[in-house]
């Protein structure tokens, strides 16, 4: 097994293969990658000529696509071609919480996963270093190279750990200056080897201080460390943005006095109506799930009150909403600004508007949503998922609209779902001057300016103050 790779091949074009394989290519010009995906769709995107309708929108990106594509980047929906020629193949496909069967709710799914390591298996016939690149519950690198030393031809896998780090939104910024590269191996000589390939591909971009070798065991367990503790402080600040509403402390305030204590720090204390994404809510469960299985049952309910915690305070936010408006809100406009799970991103996945809308639609609002970067489509596929209503049913009560005017006006109030720097730019006493009075807006995301919306003539609630 070589340690200098000459051609990469990733499976799963999505938020995570599509970004990272673009910054390995660029950094990397002689190593050909190549990012295949069964969804014909999505590649078609990524080969558009028209940078501007990627499948994933990042900042920077595009940049960084027109740099490397047709160079040494290709993206192709010939996966087991590509599997065949590489000497390194990251999987990258998704991993979603399971929603059948035993762990319903809680475990992750790793049936594509699985499919994958028995594609792998069956395709190869040269060695091959296989790095799983999906959030995986701890001991799946030992799942999937019993797939492949049992199904192969045999060849050798070696089987490295790399979880990603990237955050959406800052995806290309967090992968060029990376604070650190995980990489977990096996002890052995072949694993050290394998390890080491994969540390010359990062250290043609990174100082060599940042790439942190490990054993796969705790290379896995990292990845959902960190998430849990980033979430864990979202919740934490969110639990006491409560208590200031009923005690008269501002949540900012309190924040500020807190993350000046160098030993807490002032990042991820920004109290909202809930964190969403991909990665949080599913990684904590994962946690939660393998130390229920372990009978670790005080370690579970530890981690799982983050979740409890953020699911209230989803619910809290809307139910604040029906409060307000004299508790009805049937046949009422309510305008969400924002459907993304946070700003700079067009990712919809675990979004805290989906949850607010849909208990609000229960009491029969009607929704009118503006989000930059999120079509109408995206919105009902997400609703729909919940299960709650007919399709029919969300498509009456939720529309979206190309413009944000457009869907505050007549609205009885309006919510800010995603922090979208340009919602703080808008002309609000246009919009006031359109509403139903009183007129209220509800802060989710603490970006607006109280005073001079209460100087307008609005009625403001935010998040974490009374
Ligand atoms: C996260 C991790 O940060 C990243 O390292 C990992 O690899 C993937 O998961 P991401 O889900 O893209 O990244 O977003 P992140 O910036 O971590 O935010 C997660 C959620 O928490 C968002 O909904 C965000 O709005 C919310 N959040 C974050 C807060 O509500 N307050 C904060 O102070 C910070
Ligand atoms: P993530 O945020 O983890 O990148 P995404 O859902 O955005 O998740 O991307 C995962 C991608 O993996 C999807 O585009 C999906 O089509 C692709 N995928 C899943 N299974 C396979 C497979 N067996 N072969 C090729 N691509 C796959």
């Amino acid at each position: 097994m070589q340690t200098h790779i000459k051609n990469i091949c990733c499976i799963g074009a999505g938020y995570v293969g599509g970004p990272t394989m673009a910054v390995i290519a660029d950094k990397n010009p002689h190593v050909k990658v190549t990012v295949v995906d069964i969804n014909a769709k999505r590649i078609a995107a990524w080969n558009d000529e028209d940078v501007s309708s990627l499948p994933v929108y990042e900042p920077g990106l595009s940049d960084v696509i027109q740099r490397a594509r047709g160079r040494n980047l290709f993206f192709s929906t010939e996966v087991e071609q590509a599997i065949d020629q590489a000497d390194m193949i990251f999987i990258s496909v998704n991993t979603p919480t399971k929603t059948y069967g035993k762990g319903k709710g809680m475990a992750a799914d790793l049936k594509y996963v699985e499919l994958c390591a028995r594609q792998i298996a069956s395709v190869a016939k040269t060695d091959k270093i296989v790095v799983e690149k999906s959030t995986l519950p701890v001991r799946t690198a030992q799942a999937i190279k019993t797939i492949l030393d049992q199904t192969g031809n045999g060849v050798n896998f070696q089987i490295l750990s790399n979880p990603e780090f990237l955050a959406e939104g800052t995806a290309i910024k967090d992968l060029e200056e990376a604070d650190r590269v995980l990489i977990g191996g096996e002890e052995s000589e072949a694993g050290q080897k394998a390890i080491q390939a994969l540390v010359n591909i990062y250290a043609a971009w990174l100082p060599k201080e940042r790439i942190l070798t490990t054993n796969v065991w705790s290379s896995e367990l990292s990845k959902l460390t960190a998430n849990a503790f980033l979430a864990q402080r979202v919740s934490s600040i969110n639990s006491i943005s409560e208590l200031c509403e009923a005690t008269g402390a501002n949540v900012k305030e309190v924040a500020k006095a807190i993350g000046l204590d160098s030993r807490i720090g002032s990042k991820f204390l920004q109290a909202s109506v809930g964190f969403g994404g991909s990665c949080f809510q599913k990684d904590i469960l994962n946690l939660v799930y393998i130390s229920k299985s372990l009978g670790l049952t005080e370690v579970a309910d530890y981690w799982e009150q983050v979740i409890i915690m953020n699911d209230h305070q989803k619910r809290r936010f809307a139910e604040k909403i029906v409060q307000t408006l004299f508790n009805t809100v049937s046949d009422k406009k309510i305008a969400f600004l924002g459907w993304a799970f946070k700003k700079d991103t067009n990712d919809t996945r675990e979004s805290a508007a989906i949850y607010v809308a849909d208990q609000l639609m229960d009491e029969q609002a009607k929704i009118r949503v503006f989000d930059p970067k999120v079509s109408e489509t995206q919105m009902q596929t997400d609703l729909n998922y919940l299960n709650t209503r007919s399709e029919a049913e969300n498509e009456a009560l939720l529309k979206a609209t190309e413009d944000p005017y457009q869907a505050c006006k007549d609205a009885h109030a309006i919510a800010i779902l995603t922090e979208w720097d340009e919602f703080k730019t808008y002309d609000w006493k246009k919009v006031y001057e359109q509403m139903k009075k009183p007129a209220f807006i509800f802060d989710g995301r603490r970006i607006l300016d109280r005073k001079e919306l209460e100087a307008i003539g609005f009625r403001v609630y935010r998040i974490g103050e009374n």
